[in-house]
């Protein structure tokens, strides 16, 4: 694998590739960014990771500043699991100075994580279609992890044809149900301990699904009723939404194939989101 830190290395690095596979990230790489790694080197001649902690995609009273990083033991997971570049640009490549456009979805990152964090998505679309066009992957891939991420980038695609296929990768998580994320380093262990109630609280909702609640409102009291038995947790926003991530109202079986838990809520100072499917798959 090698590393490079500049548009001009990545395209020598890639000069003649055929098929290349893509995977950004933010860093601090642990298993649920190595699966989709290894989902890429199935799926490509070539795979590119790219570590870029986005400045633009945080707010202002957001952790970027602590955001976890380490180079090294990233640059070790991403060549583990088989990446062949690993594109570490500086704020600088991918904003020069002089930097003024913004790339804005509407629709999809209106709600939830675009509510709760103005300006996100913007900072998210914006950069993911830098990073696409620097590297020209025919295959990106993302995480189910974050959920509404994947639905606005494949809408950005979608609406501006961006010559790539976005592939979504089902959410690697602990033995305990909690979701793999760069931000639980923050916990101490009883507190990670204590987040696994974000996890068993959507599978409350799964589970009053599956024995015959179909009123979208009684689903998602379900889920906070769940989410307020670990008093450490303040409930963000908890719903039951359709693939446009609007919520349901009556979940008809039509409804049911495509919809998804979705959830945020913070405990000990640290943000979690999760989702699950409504009906397991
Ligand atoms: P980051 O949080 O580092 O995540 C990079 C990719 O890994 C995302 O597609 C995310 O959904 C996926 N991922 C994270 N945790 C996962 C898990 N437990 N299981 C499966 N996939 C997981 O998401 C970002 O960075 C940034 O917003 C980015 C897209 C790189 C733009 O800056």
């Amino acid at each position: 694998m090698i590393k490079v830190t500049t548009v001009a290395a990545l395209r020598e690095a890639l000069a003649g590739a055929r098929r290349v596979g893509f995977v950004p990230t933010m860093g601090y790489l642990h298993e649920g960014h190595a699966t989709l790694v290894r989902r890429a080197r199935a799926e490509s001649d070539r795979v590119v990771v790219s570590v870029f902690v986005n400045p633009r995609q945080f707010g202002a009273n957001e952790d970027l500043s602590r955001y976890p990083r380490d180079l090294e033991r990233d640059t070790q997971v991403a060549a583990e699991a088989g990446a062949d570049v690993l594109f570490v640009p500086d704020v600088g490549e991918v904003y020069p100075h002089g930097y003024v456009t913004n790339v804005q979805v509407g629709g999809v990152s209106a709600g939830f994580e675009g509510a709760s964090r103005p300006g996100h998505f913007d900072g998210v679309a914006t950069v993911v279609l830098k990073l696409l066009n620097m590297v020209q992957p025919a295959r990106a891939y993302f995480g189910e992890k974050d959920w509404q991420q994947l639905a606005v980038v494949r809408r950005m695609v979608r609406d501006l044809n961006v010559p790539v296929e976005i592939v979504g990768v089902p959410t690697v998580r602990a033995a305990s149900g909690l979701a793999l994320s760069s931000r639980n380093s923050y916990f101490t262990d009883e507190g990670r301990a204590q987040a696994t109630a974000l996890s068993a609280a959507l599978r409350a909702v799964q589970a009053a699904y599956a024995s015959g609640t179909r009123d979208g409102d009684a689903l998602r009291e379900v889920g906070a009723a769940a989410l307020a038995r670990e008093a450490a947790f303040t409930l963000d926003y908890l719903d039951v939404v359709d693939p446009d991530l609007q919520p349901v109202g009556a979940v008809t079986e039509e409804v049911a194939v495509g919809a998804r838990i979705v959830a945020a809520a913070r405990i000990h100072g640290v943000r979690l989101i999760d989702n699950l499917p409504l009906v397991p798959q």
